[in-house]
């Protein structure tokens, strides 16, 4: 209890905030956020026309280094549509972690397909691929597909084709991607990033999101830069890239006054007024990671006085530090400094309950989730925000 009133006290004192209450994570908007938005209302381009979303993607894919950035309506749908054009369809099964946010398994179940459920390192608190290596071995079998005469992999176990691996990058700790692309391309699966956490995380001086195919980041309020909702589609392949903006709208063929649609389409486009906030939001994304790393740096100092561990970054990473988490010793431990926390109105959540816990996914296929389990009993995420006063 020392300890965890100690932290409480320490906290404080980094987060010195006009009410009692200190958040988890809260948008800060000190730059040109009301500038860009009034924009947008002055000119009336609010909606699905307008410059601020050319240039937020323009931004985005400048700053992560990839050919090709789409802004969608939010992170979930940006999964959803990454799985479709990666070909993932209705009866088909999926690999991902058991330990992510719920949005990571809906999307696989939005594509008609089923999550089968690998284990995270934990150090990376990511997809192990030792864990992914094991599974595809003992559970698959590699053939050529008789109609595409195309190699794929299908389960021993259900006859399902395995049509995508979507590793996460858990609150910005960049997971083992390199590893995990080529285990991948061994077994002829496409590869989705969900970087929704990491904007600002490098593997191997490499943005995360830009390793596979495709990679997702999310813009939702409580990340790192937000654009009220939002998210985007990474990706080298240009052409791809095209057809994804071609799909996010409706899949509407350019003209002047006729309707005309060659595809299903999807409403997918992010706004102009929320792209003008995500353009300013941009302008000080460097700033914001500098003061994250600062705060990381004053709990990693702290903590090392205490029996609380500090979850580091791993190896060969550069974390954005989205959200700065703690291991505890056990779950009881954790439940503990949770209640203690929150009671005195600091927000603290623990990390997710195991997605194959959950009633529509418990029965899955699952590899061993030991590491899972662990840091599922454990882990703890403290207030990350950017800090406004010094
Ligand atoms: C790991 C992960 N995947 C996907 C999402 C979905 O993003 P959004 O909330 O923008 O739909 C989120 C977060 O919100 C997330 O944390």
């Amino acid at each position: 209890m020392k300890d965890f009133q100690e932290l409480i006290d320490f906290i404080r004192s980094i987060y010195k905030e006009p009410s009692d209450f200190i958040p988890l994570h809260a948008p800060v908007f000190n730059g040109n956020e009301k500038k860009y938005i009034n924009d947008c209302i002055e000119t009336t381009l609010v909606s699905s026309v307008g410059k601020y979303v050319d240039r937020f993607e323009d931004m985005i894919a400048e700053y992560t280094g990839a050919k090709k950035a789409i802004v969608t309506v939010n992170g979930t749908n940006a999964i959803h549509l990454a799985l479709l054009v990666s070909g993932v369809e209705s009866g088909d099964e999926v690999i991902t972690q058991p330990l992510t946010f719920i949005a990571t398994a809906n999307a696989i179940a939005y594509a008609g397909a089923k999550p089968i459920f690998v284990d995270v390192d934990r150090d990376t608190m990511g997809m192990s691929p030792d864990s992914l290596r094991e599974w595809l071995m003992a559970n698959t079998i590699k053939q050529i597909n008789k109609s595409t005469n195309q190699p794929e992999t299908i389960s021993k176990i259900t006859k399902k084709r395995i049509a995508s691996i979507v590793p996460m990058h858990t609150f910005g700790h960049p997971c083992r991607i390199e590893e995990i692309v080529e285990i991948a391309n061994e077994f002829n699966i496409p590869v989705i990033e969900d970087a929704a956490e990491s904007l600002g995380s490098f593997y191997k001086g490499q943005h995360t999101g830009t390793f596979a195919k495709l990679g997702v980041l999310s813009f939702n309020g409580n990340k790192t830069i937000t654009t009220g909702g939002g998210g985007m589609i990474l990706t080298n392949d240009v052409e791809l890239g095209n057809h994804i903006k071609h799909l996010t709208t409706q899949s509407k063929i350019p003209h002047t006054w006729e309707y005309d649609h060659d595809n299903i389409g999807y409403n997918y486009r992010m706004p102009n007024i929320n792209a003008a906030l995500g353009v300013a939001q941009m302008e000080n994304l460097d700033d914001y990671l500098e003061n994250k790393r600062q705060t990381t740096k004053k709990y990693k100092s702290f903590l090392e006085n205490t029996s609380i561990q500090f979850v580091d970054e791993p190896l060969e990473s550069k974390a954005n530090f989205w959200l700065n988490s703690i291991l505890l010793k056990d779950r009881d431990q954790r439940n503990a400094f949770l209640q203690f926390s929150n009671d005195r109105l600091v927000m603290t959540r623990p990390i997710w309950k195991l997605m194959n816990k959950l009633e529509m996914f418990k029965k899955c296929q699952t590899g061993n989730l030991s590491n899972s389990i662990y840091l599922e009993d454990r882990i703890v995420n403290i207030p990350s925000s950017v800090k406004i006063q010094t």
